[in-house]
């Protein structure tokens, strides 16, 4: 008799090359513990159902925790037949505690097994990467409040545009963290349903209470059909789009940061911990963090357009081409897992250059304060648009900044100029000017901290 677990109907054996093709327990092995659990639910759910004795259910549930132990001591030996983590969990537990093992998988498939044994071993990743991702928010959030005094010119097409808080900067990354953060919080809830009783496609033949079984597992509830519930992968690929998204955002984090630690910028220093040097030219510090942070992004949107092309156009229910979801899976979760961390530490440790970013705010940045000071004196936006153009125009052919233009020089521009306009030079005053909700002056940006912060004591 064939020692494999679907041997029965099969006379030659498999090409060897065949096997190391089809076998997945190189990758799944990390779902062992995920795996013992829901065989564990599952051997209480056959007790409950009356399919195993109480004295069988026992015995495999402890049999199923010293295959466990051996995993967590690292002293699991994988065997050449295993093909995957449910055969090898299988096969070890028949070894220690012979015949019962056998009943065990009693109206259970390897389709219902693996489906749930992802959604548990997801499930308790998110909970991981939700918090490294507050982590990483509260970092944004506390050094906003700690530099509120700090100015910046902010940029639109990497052309200074307008002076900023350098907070309002730091929170406009947080905000869109905070939205990465309730998508997988969304996302998790339909993570959270157990696939188990679902059979191999059409449903489970025993009398098994799902719905408790769901609760030993701690899950929200069960799949609604049986067919949906083995292939239904929309939760790999939810989770596997907030991964990449997420990345996408850290990816703009690290370029700005990148931009504002060149000499050029010299905005901020990166700490020691997240540089590198060269190899060959001893002056230079690079920002490596920030570019692995800017690279992994193309891995992580690589591993969702993967798995969306694997599952695009199969047929209803399991289909071996399923198995190919791990390997994106566990990847992108293990390259979130260290880029928020990474980002979290780069953000944290890095420098600021309050007098490089003083340095870069030049009166040109004020030519909109300009047009708005007409606008005060009521005079049309599209005309004082025409008229600060002008005086640009003007001050760059006298060869000096803008706010040298005196005011005579104004007033041939438009009458309405008076000697106030001296006070549209300060570029606190401007950033102090941009106050309604969401604006980049000191109470807006305080607001948004505190508002960032009592969503993070909550969440
Ligand atoms: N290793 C498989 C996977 O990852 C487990 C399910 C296999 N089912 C089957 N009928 N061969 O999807």
């Amino acid at each position: 008799m064939s020692t494999k677990l679907w041997g029965g109907r099969f006379t030659g054996p498999t090409d060897p090359l065949m096997e190391a093709f089809d076998a997945s327990i190189g990758f799944d092995r990390r779902l062992w513990r995920a795996d013992i659990a829901g065989s564990q639910a599952y051997a209480r759910a056959l007790g409950a159902a009356g399919l195993l004795t109480e004295a069988e259910a026992g015995e495999i549930v402890d049999g199923l925790a010293r295959v466990a132990a051996e995993w967590e001591a690292g002293a699991f030996r994988i065997q050449p037949g295993d093909e995957d983590i449910h055969t090898a969990n299988e096969r070890r537990l028949t070894e220690l505690i012979g015949a019962a093992a056998g009943k065990l998988h009693t109206g259970r498939s390897r389709n219902d097994q693996i489906a749930t044994d992802v959604r548990l071993w997801l499930r308790d990743e998110i909970d991981r990467l939700a918090q490294y991702l507050r982590q990483l928010m509260g970092v944004a959030v506390e050094r906003a409040a700690h530099e509120i005094d700090l100015l910046m010119p902010g940029y639109t097409h990497t052309q200074p545009a307008q002076p900023v808080r350098w907070s309002h900067w730091l929170m406009s990354h947080a905000w869109m963290w905070q939205r990465d953060a309730l998508r997988l919080d969304d996302l998790r809830r339909r993570v959270n349903l157990m696939p188990l009783g679902n059979g191999a496609l059409a449903g489970n033949p025993f009398p098994i209470d799902r719905a408790a079984l769901a609760r030993d597992l701690g899950f929200d509830g069960h799949t609604p059909n049986s067919m949906d519930g083995v292939s239904d992968r929309d939760f790999v690929a939810e989770f596997l789009f907030w991964a990449a998204l997420m990345m996408v955002h850290l990816s703009r984090l690290a370029e700005d940061l990148i931009l504002y630690s060149t000499q050029e910028f010299g905005y901020v220093t990166l700490a020691d911990a997240y540089s590198t040097g060269s190899s060959l030219m001893p002056q230079k510090k690079n920002p490596d963090a920030l570019e692995l942070l800017r690279g992994k992004s193309g891995r992580v949107i690589g591993d969702m357009t993967g798995l969306l092309v694997t599952l695009k156009g199969l047929p209803s229910t399991y289909n071996k081409d399923i198995q190919e979801d791990k390997e994106p899976l566990f990847d992108a979760a293990d390259t979130l897992s260290g880029a928020l961390q990474i980002a979290a530490g780069v953000l944290s440790t890095l420098q600021t250059k309050p007098e490089a970013m003083r340095a870069r705010l030049v009166s040109e940045m004020l030519a909109t304060d300009l047009a708005e000071y007409l606008v005060r004196r009521g005079v049309p936006f599209r005309e004082t648009h025409h008229i600060a153009g002008a005086a640009v125009r003007l001050a760059e052919t006298r060869g000096v900044n803008l706010a040298e233009l005196g005011l005579d020089d104004l007033r041939t521009l438009h009458p309405a100029f008076e000697a106030d306009v001296s006070r549209v030079w300060g570029f606190e005053e401007s950033v102090e000017r941009r106050d309604a909700a969401g604006g980049t002056s000191r109470r807006s940006v305080e607001a948004q901290i505190a508002q960032l912060r009592a969503w993070l004591e909550l969440g």
